[in-house]
């Protein structure tokens, strides 16, 4: 696991842009596997100065989203299709047909996560996953508990994911309890992997993730075992991390 340190949360997002219009650039058709949350906001408007200069294009990007809000409808606000249409896909040249994203509305969501599964596999895998973390360190909506989950499923939201997301929300009661997710081995498929994260509340998820053992209370922990990660953090979320363990970029 290899760890770059910004000085701050811009800088992590011009990071994390320049990785990704890498990737892009290497291989125009790439499979991105997308996030969504405060974290990659800056990432995201740093990629769309990099198509409105013409540095990259996504007209051949295909890319697969980590996860939605169960029975929220999509033009909602808070849901996670509204927010990579404002924050992305509408001010890029992405093929719409290539966008792909977990229907948190679906009629049968045990087939439903098949297809998913299925239309990931069909692409030839992610190339590049994007992360954030949650305070619990949960990635995608896996939460922590007694095993890793292993495919695209749905989950119950913990009480501390549902008040860390309460604050995008009216109210903590129009916060939905429930999200499809990618599995953390759907996740672990893809064959890079970065991981952003921002600030001091992400800090001691960090630690967990980096040096305490592979746990399923701590989902991000089994990235130690990934052959590509990279973290891409800032100094907030780096403070209690040994100094000889990442490099400050
Ligand atoms: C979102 C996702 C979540 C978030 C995490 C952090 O697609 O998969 O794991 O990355 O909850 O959220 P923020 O960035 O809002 O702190």
């Amino acid at each position: 696991m290899k760890i770059y340190v910004c000085k701050d949360y811009e800088r992590m997002g011009r990071v994390a842009a320049n990785y990704l219009a890498a990737q892009i650039n290497i291989k125009p058709d790439s499979v991105l596997g997308l996030a969504t949350g405060s974290t990659p906001v800056g990432m995201y408007k740093e990629l769309v100065k990099k198509y409105e200069s013409r540095d990259i294009s996504f007209k051949d990007i295909v890319t697969f989203n980590l996860d939605e809000y169960v029975n929220l409808p999509k033009e909602n606000i808070n849901s996670y299709y509204t927010f990579m249409h404002e924050n992305l896909f509408d001010k890029i040249d992405i093929n719409p047909e290539n966008i792909n994203m977990p229907d948190g509305n679906a009629k049968d969501f045990d087939s439903y996560s098949k297809e998913y599964e299925k239309a990931i596999a069909l692409k030839g895998g992610i190339d590049l996953q994007v992360l954030g973390i949650g305070n619990n360190a949960h990635i995608g909506f896996n939460e922590p508990g007694e095993y890793f989950s292993k495919e695209t499923t749905v989950v119950d939201l913990t009480r501390s994911t549902i008040d860390a997301n309460s604050r995008f929300f009216d109210s903590i009661d129009e916060v939905p309890n429930q999200a499809i997710s990618m599995g953390i081995g759907t996740i672990f498929k893809s064959e890079k992997i970065i991981l952003l994260a921002s600030g001091k509340t992400k800090a001691e998820a960090i630690k967990n993730t980096v040096n305490g053992p592979i746990d399923p209370h701590v989902p991000a922990s089994i990235l130690q075992l990934h052959k590509n990660v990279l973290l891409i953090i800032d100094e907030q979320a780096a403070s209690l991390l040994d100094k000889n363990c990442y490099e400050t970029v």
